[in-house]
């Protein structure tokens, strides 16, 4: 537990909250003292990760979120406006990565749509939403939650490109949203271990030797860049994109382990 305090009084509004990263920013951001909507689509698990924190005095209400519906998203909004009387940060967090399937060419247009609108148009959508808010609150902050598959090829060609498009939504919504006081960051995660990788422990063992760092990442990891980029202390920095990667994106382990023979390059 920190002991930053940097959101008291803040009214927090995270998409994808109820578990996984989502769920670990939305402790952050409470623990500094951040009044947390914890909205999800799955309002049970929304539910339960809100009272989780509640047990621990920390300000969380659950509220059911489906980034894929423009009414959804709005009604998140309101009610975050409704509870907290301002709305001062949102990170965006909800995303939908459909697996490869093994030849490019048989891959769907439902996929690739369904990946793009929750991942790319669902952020859209509660920028647009938000935005006023965040503009009159007078130190809104937004955190999208894009992935070094934005940034390298890690397969997953829809979710990666629109984890990519995230990145240039960042760039244009800082530029438009600068001037009105409002900015705009993204936090790219390496692997992290949440729910999406459930189950797959032999995988998580195997790239683990990819990070220079020496492990995946856990959920803290990223929500404490998360908290930073919506804090004050990030008060002049808008428009970024911040890997938060365990320098997998940076460093190039492969190509060091082939030039030692694979013999490693630890
Ligand atoms: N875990 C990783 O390795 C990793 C790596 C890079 C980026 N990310 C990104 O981090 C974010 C969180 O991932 P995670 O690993 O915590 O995932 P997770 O599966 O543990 O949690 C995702 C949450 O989003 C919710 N969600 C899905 N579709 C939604 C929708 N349409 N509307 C609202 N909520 C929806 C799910 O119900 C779930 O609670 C995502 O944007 C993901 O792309 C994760």
């Amino acid at each position: 537990m920190t002991d930053l305090k940097r959101f008291d009084g803040h009214g927090v509004l995270v998409t994808g909250a109820a578990r996984g990263i989502g769920a670990a920013v939305a402790r952050r951001l409470a623990e500094e003292g951040g009044r947390v909507l914890v909205t999800d689509r799955d309002l049970l698990q929304a539910e339960r990760t809100a009272a989780a924190l509640r047990e621990q005095r920390l300000a969380a209400t659950a509220f059911a979120c489906d980034v894929a519906d423009r009414g959804s998203v709005e009604a998140a909004v309101a009610r975050a406006l409704a509870l907290f009387g301002s709305l001062d940060v949102l990170v965006n967090c909800a995303a939908h990565c459909t697996p490869d399937v093994p030849l490019f060419e048989e891959s769907s247009d439902d996929a690739w749509e369904r990946d793009l609108d929750v991942t790319l148009t669902g952020a859209y959508r509660c920028c647009r939403a938000a935005l006023p808010h965040l503009s009159a609150s007078g130190r809104g902050a937004v955190v999208l939650i894009g992935s070094v598959n934005g940034l390298q090829d890690y397969g997953n060609h829809g979710y990666s490109a629109a984890k990519a498009g995230l990145g240039s939504l960042t760039r244009t919504l800082a530029g438009h949203a600068g001037p009105r006081g409002v900015r705009v960051n993204l936090v790219a995660p390496g692997t992290v271990r949440t729910s999406a990788w459930e189950g797959r422990d032999a995988d998580l063992d195997a790239v683990r030797p990819l990070y220079p760092l020496g492990r995946v990442g856990e959920p803290e990891d990223i929500a404490a860049a998360v908290a930073f980029l919506a804090s004050r202390d990030a008060a002049w920095i808008t428009g970024t994109v911040l890997p938060v990667d365990g320098g997998i994106t940076a460093v190039n382990r492969a190509f060091r382990t082939a030039l030692r023979g694979g013999a490693g390059s630890a």
